[in-house]
């Protein structure tokens, strides 16, 4: 609730702390050793949050932006008020999954180049790939405007669809990857992220909080990522 709806809830006699009903928001209390509750019922302390969105087209990976919808106006106004961020990027015109959280140090694990995170895409093409040498190029390594790209995974679905499997994430990479081999992506859309995979009952521009298995998930697939490191 708001800050003003609390003042009201107290004013009310709804809020107590440790059992005692507290008439004004305005205390000091412990999050770790005080119980709130609001008509009875405790009040959960977070201190992070975990939210998985899923993007429709049109918005930016962006917290503000003086022009552009970005994917907080999609959040709630209480949940964007706590310094949620988007956790990664994905193009304006790209889909899916996408995590958003105020803990920075978890992001800053999984968004590391030295972590590894897997990112799962489906992608549409515009023209049809049959060559498998052209696959096993994309999965190598190809040159995209002097970078070289690290080991991937192409499976095709169709000769014009593609499961994209990343473990580094470079400006407009899969687009980059497939105008490097003459070809041009036509969707793009994210269904995993450091072993969260996007909830189907999800609709475009809707979201949810990650469940306790996914956070748990998520930490250790950072941690996971950190033994890894020395790889580079
Ligand atoms: N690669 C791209 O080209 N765009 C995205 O949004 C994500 C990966």
């Amino acid at each position: 609730m708001s800050r003003r709806e609390a003042a009201k809830a107290a004013k009310g006699g709804r809020i107590t702390v440790n059992g005692d009903a507290v008439r004004s928001a305005d205390i000091r209390i412990s999050e770790e050793t005080d119980t709130v509750a609001i008509d009875g019922a405790a009040v959960e302390w977070r201190r992070f949050v975990y939210i998985m969105l899923s993007k429709p087209e049109g918005y930016i990976s962006a917290t503000d932006d003086p022009r552009e919808k970005t994917v907080l106006e999609l959040i709630s106004e209480r949940d964007r008020k706590i310094g949620l961020f988007p956790c990664g990027r994905l193009d304006k015109d790209s889909t899916g999954l996408m995590l958003l959280t105020n803990d920075g140090a978890l992001a800053h694990r999984l968004l590391s180049p030295k972590y590894h995170c897997e990112k799962r895409y489906i992608v549409n093409i515009a023209k049809p790939i049959e060559d498998e040498g052209i696959i096993s190029r994309l999965e190598s390594g190809v040159d995209i405007g002097g970078e070289i790209t690290r080991p991937a995974k192409f499976t095709p679905m169709t000769p014009t669809r593609f499961e994209v499997t990343l473990r580094e994430g470079r400006y407009h990479q899969i687009k980059r990857m497939f105008e490097s081999v003459g070809n041009k992506v036509v969707t793009l859309r994210r269904v995993s992220f450091a072993g969260i995979e996007l909830d189907p009952r999800l609709k475009s521009g809707e979201w949810r909080y990650l469940t306790d298995d996914e956070i748990s998930a998520l930490r250790a697939a950072s941690e996971g990522g950190a033994a890894g490191a020395g790889e580079e």
